[in-house]
């Protein structure tokens, strides 16, 4: 997968280009084409920002510098804007966008974009009900939960399986040596040496943790009849205590 990003501040990146993430890079498992469209200004002081129309404070990012940013790429792929006003990202939208050969993020700074630059993406994406500086941080996000979906990019290919969201439930409880630690012990199914029953008590723990934090994803999961009883258990065992 390559990923193009169009922003002011391409050294704002390097946290992607590190750890398991800078691996995938230096092995070619994905590209990052980091664009800074002040380059495609055409005015002396390279400006990317004018006045709003209309009047009022700040500063409203130009479209043709952005333009012609996206105009320089070869593949595009899915054209995505980060900003509050969109719809929030989640790990279905990782998912998705992990089987995609390009993506180009474009981020916005201190300032909104003119209006008319929301007519080049194909989505327009927030990572919640806050806002940034800048684009560059959700972006980095996306990117981050994205390509670590792509196969060989983790280590153990396993592990995104079974991660919270991935099956629409939190991750269950996990646990290391040392097996007791200040009278807290592991649970002793864990050091059982039986497989099922420990597959059995992590689907447990992970819809029990799921309706304790968050009860919400319980809404649309499609329980499996074992699960039903599972959580009907969980339910009788939490309201016990
Ligand atoms: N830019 C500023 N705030 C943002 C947010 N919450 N999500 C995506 N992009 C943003």
């Amino acid at each position: 997968m390559k990923i193009n990003v169009l922003t002011l501040f391409p050294d704002m990146f390097t946290p992607l280009q590190t750890s398991m993430l800078g691996r995938g890079l230096e092995d070619n498992k994905w590209q990052l084409n980091l664009v800074n469209f002040r380059d495609f200004t055409s005015d002396v002081h390279h400006h990317v920002d004018d006045s709003p129309y209309g009047g009022g404070a700040g500063m409203v990012l130009q479209i043709m510098p952005i333009k012609k940013a996206l105009a320089s790429l070869k593949n595009k792929g899915k054209v995505i804007i980060t900003a509050p006003q969109g719809k929030i990202f989640n790990q279905k939208v990782a998912q998705n966008w992990s089987h995609e050969e390009n993506l180009t993020f474009i981020c916005g700074h201190y300032e909104g974009f003119d209006q008319r630059v929301y007519d080049m993406a194909d989505e327009v994406v927030s990572i919640g009900d806050y806002v940034l500086t800048g684009g560059e941080l959700p972006t980095m996000s996306m990117i981050d939960a994205t390509v670590r979906l792509i196969p060989g990019i983790l280590g153990n290919a396993a592990s995104p399986v079974d991660e919270s969201f991935a099956q629409g439930l939190l991750e269950y409880p996990q646990y290391t040596r040392p097996e007791e630690f200040e009278g807290m012990k592991v649970p002793e199914v864990l050091v059982s040496g039986n497989h099922q029953k420990i597959a059995e008590w992590r689907r447990k723990e992970a819809l029990r943790v799921t309706y304790l934090k968050r009860p919400d994803l319980l809404q649309n999961y499609e329980f499996t009849d074992r699960e039903k009883k599972m959580l009907a258990e969980i339910k009788q065992e939490e309201d016990r205590t």
